[in-house]
């Protein structure tokens, strides 16, 4: 622990022998497992919507110094788009268990940029799930992963999915599955009431962090007081988001945790997670989603919308910019799974 040598943090990437090869290899195999999907070609992750809604992210004026670079350089409130969404890369009912992310856009953007693309010139987009690790270490590992998915999709159609990503991780790394991979996938009451963390780090200005936005107890209100009470069914969630924003705004803080212990904070293995005992996080902004008829025409075309866009962490200023390798490989996924399935609409 202690200070910082900027330079040595940032410094800290360290591609491994091979890794482009396998970015590429990923990016074949999950075009390739899209290709095996539903028509119209859906995203491939994510694929399913828990709700599409218009957000603002307000700076909060009290951030220490040290968090001050890129969006949150200056007090300033910013329009935003949140996608809310399951895990699967199909339209898997809500009920099932699964990883759950978020994804916000943040408009009217300015600054130097991390990755140079035609659109989203302007934005600034963060892209979490609601658990603080990522079950697979590298570049290397995610290849297998995918090989294990497809393999077992050739066999079973699309019910292998789950069983190939099953059975990469058993029993080779039963440990890692153990600890991260299981506890990953759960059921969920609510897209409002989870915790979504980004996983693998990011730079902040000098610094690398990990972020993540925590729901504030306003966001359980419309929610039964009795779990059992809750509606079951294919599209639970979406129902229950719009019911909450019916009747109220929703809020979460946006919060970042500073790598302040190379040994026990890794850039390289996002499977490692960072301890909060050690680096507490500290509150940079609210977003505060706004009260809305989800049902109304207004909504439903913007849902269209919404869905038509890309989320990708490369979408982001350099004082953002993403780290690791899990990054890097998001990098050429994310832009081709976009292509293909613009291309097949
Ligand atoms: C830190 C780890 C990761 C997190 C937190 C994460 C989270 C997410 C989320 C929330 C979305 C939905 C974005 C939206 O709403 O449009 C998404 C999309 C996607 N993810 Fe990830 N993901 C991670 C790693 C990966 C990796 C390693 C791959 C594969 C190499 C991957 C492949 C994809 C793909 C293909 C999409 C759909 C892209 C599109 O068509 O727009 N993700 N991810």
């Amino acid at each position: 622990m202690g200070e910082q040598d900027p330079r040595t943090e940032l410094d800290l990437e360290n591609p491994p022998h091979g890794e482009a090869e396998d970015i590429e290899a990923c990016v074949r195999l999950i075009q390739e497992i899209m290709r095996l999907g539903p028509r119209p070609m859906m995203r491939g992750q994510h694929a399913k919507s828990t709700g599409d809604v218009k957000a603002r992210l307000i700076v909060d004026p009290a951030r220490p110094a040290e968090t001050r670079f890129g969006i949150f350089e200056s007090d300033r409130t910013y329009d935003a788009i949140v996608r809310f969404s399951n895990g699967a890369g199909s339209m898997s009912p809500d009920t099932r268990a699964d990883a759950r992310g978020m994804a916000i856009k943040v408009l009217g953007v300015s600054g130097p940029r991390a990755f140079e693309e035609a659109g989203d010139t302007d934005t600034q987009d963060f892209v979490m799930i609601n658990f603080p690790q990522f079950p697979v270490r590298n570049a290397h590992e995610y290849r297998k992963f995918m090989e294990s998915r497809l393999k077992y999709i050739g066999l079973l159609g699309q019910a292998g999915n789950a069983i190939g990503q099953l059975l990469f991780f058993v029993p080779f790394r039963l440990g890692q599955f153990l600890r991260v991979g299981r506890k990953l996938i759960g059921t969920s009451r609510s897209p409002l009431v989870e915790r979504y963390w980004s996983m693998s780090p990011y730079r902040l200005g000098p610094r690398a962090i990990k972020f993540s936005l925590v729901p504030h107890p306003v966001n359980s209100e419309a929610l039964p007081a009795n779990p059992s009470k809750d509606v079951h069914s294919a599209d639970q969630l979406s129902r229950v988001l719009a019911d909450h924003l019916r009747a109220e705004e929703a809020r979460f803080d946006f919060v970042v945790q500073f790598r302040n212990d190379p040994k026990s904070m890794p850039i390289e293995d996002p499977t490692v997670l960072w301890d909060e005992s050690i680096s507490k996080p500290v509150k940079v902004a609210t977003l505060i989603i706004d009260q809305a008829d989800l049902n109304s025409p207004e909504s439903i075309a913007f849902r269209k919308e919404v869905e038509a866009m890309s989320f990708n962490p490369w979408h982001a200023l350099e004082a953002h910019r993403p780290l690791g390798g899990i990054n890097r490989l998001r990098k050429r996924v994310y832009q081709e799974s976009t292509k293909l399935r613009r291309e097949s609409s």
